[in-house]
């Protein structure tokens, strides 16, 4: 491909200026970082989280594990497109936690947002096919249930949905509890029964399945389709929940943070696009800076207004760049890929139908880059603003710890697990942090959740029905 360097170099000068909004500065993340700290502090408050952006919810799990876990468990694993069935096995003496199988079943785009019974009956019905298949049937296995959306946690077993995110919004379901929306549907079928619920969200089940490898992963991250993390937060900050001793995993919910619109300054007239075409605008502003569902719609976006500047593919209206959605996510990874990336971005041009040129390929990766670091730099100033926290909170010079890590974008994207962990380290000089990529984790942590729960509720019967017995 014949390419005019100085071509290239003369629309780069006129692309930069659009670009440069997304560009953060070390500073300002900075900024960031301590706006999202305040944030955390007010959502774990007891008279300030009803108003808070950042959730902070207790999730009623008081321990990671400690290598006793054993058992059988069934996980159901709820937060995208999919639905999962997991029969998982705790083996103590490997240290392991192993899926035994595991069926997927999709949820219809239109069940998504139908009525609440539809989509229970269908979960209640994939499972219950699932169970006959493994020949289950009889038993009943305790369950552990990764929902992976915002939920208010009475105790590990009634988790109220707060709110619907990442294209759900099934009306009604919201104020109520889910295991029992899950019990009603079960029953409703009478074939099958089912044992003791835990619910976990996704980043919770994540942190639970490093943990069993890694004792000292006290962080779950998710950067997929939706964004998250939780965290062990000691228990005397969290003033919601009764004790003061010991420490309790947090769900931070920090995709909603900027919902009051602390984040104004960064958000960008895409972002605010992003928004308001979205069906849940308002809510989940970090989030939707940074995840999966929302990448490819900001880079659409920018391709739209280059183009209407004239400062790509010659300015000629295209309906395609006007139709939303029409830019994947996953087009940004492969665009982006080191050697293969501006092949990729040439196919992928020619598929969307755009008449392209050398200079527009060139373009169209920057684009790419800027809103892809932008989301590893927001994100990397986010886990900072938790690793650093929690140092503090332990009153400790260094804080070692690791993080569990999953989702397509930290995965998939060439260089997002870099620029992420690279910004970390820069936001937060006195942690050492490693990061754990989980394998199957929202599942097998779900089972591990269900494991220590399990552990815990087995070591307190054994203190009660002998007082005497110290363990
Ligand atoms: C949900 C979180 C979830 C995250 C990652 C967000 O939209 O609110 O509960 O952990 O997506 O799946």
């Amino acid at each position: 491909f014949p390419c005019e360097q100085k071509e290239i170099d003369k629309v780069s000068v006129h692309v930069q200026p659009v670009l440069q909004p997304l560009r953060l500065s070390l500073d300002k993340l900075r900024d960031v970082s301590s706006r999202l700290h305040k944030g955390l502090v007010q959502g774990l408050g007891k008279h300030s989280h009803h108003r808070a952006a950042v959730k902070m919810l207790p999730t009623f799990v008081r321990a990671t594990p400690d290598g006793t876990e054993k058992g059988d468990f069934l996980a159901l694993d709820l937060g995208g497109t999919n639905f999962r069935v997991l029969h998982v096995r705790v083996l103590q003496a490997e240290q392991k936690v192993v899926k035994m199988d595991s069926q997927i079943c999709v949820v219809p785009k239109d069940m998504m947002t139908g009525a609440t019974q539809q989509l229970f009956d269908h979960i209640a019905s994939c499972l219950g096919d699932f169970i006959a298949s493994q020949e289950l049937k009889g038993q009943t296995l305790p369950l552990g249930f990764t929902f992976s959306f915002p939920c208010e946690q009475k105790e590990i077993d009634k988790s109220i949905l707060i709110r619907w995110t990442k294209g759900f919004n099934c009306p009604g379901v919201e104020g109520r509890d889910v295991v029992t929306l899950l019990r009603d549907a079960v029953r409703r079928r009478g074939d099958y029964d089912i044992g003791s619920v835990a619910m976990v969200n996704d980043t919770v089940g994540t942190m639970m399945s490093c943990g069993y490898k890694d004792q000292s992963c006290e962080i779950g991250m998710i950067i997929g389709t939706g964004t998250n993390a939780c965290y062990m937060e000691e228990m005397k900050n969290v003033k919601r929940v009764e004790g003061e001793d010991g420490r309790m995993c947090i769900n931070t919910e920090w995709g909603g943070f900027g919902d009051d619109g602390s984040l104004r300054d960064i958000q960008t007239e895409f972002d605010q696009m992003v928004d308001k075409t979205s069906i849940n605008p308002g809510v989940h502003i970090f989030e939707k800076m940074i995840s999966g569902m929302y990448l490819g719609e900001i880079v659409r976006l920018l391709l739209l207004r280059l183009s209407e500047e004239k400062l790509l593919f010659k300015g000629q209206k295209s309906e395609v760049l006007q139709t939303p959605e029409i830019f994947q996510t996953k087009f940004i990874s492969e665009i982006e890929e080191e050697d293969t990336g501006l092949d990729n971005a040439r196919r992928i041009l020619t598929q969307l139908d755009l008449q392209w040129d050398e200079a527009d390929v060139r373009v169209v990766r920057l684009v790419c880059d800027t809103v892809s670091s932008r989301s590893a730099r927001l994100c990397a100033a986010a886990l900072a603003t938790i690793a650093n926290k929690m140092r503090l909170n332990r009153g400790l010079d260094r804080l070692q710890t690791t993080v569990g890590v999953d989702g397509t974008v930290y995965r998939k994207h060439p260089n997002f697990s870099e620029e992420l962990q690279l910004t970390v380290r820069l936001l937060a000089p006195e942690c050492s942090i490693t990061f754990l990529v989980s394998e199957d984790g929202s599942g097998k942590g779900a089972a591990m959740v269900t494991a220590v729960a399990q552990r815990l509720a087995l070591h307190s019967a054994s203190f009660s029905c002998h007082p005497e017995v110290r363990h």
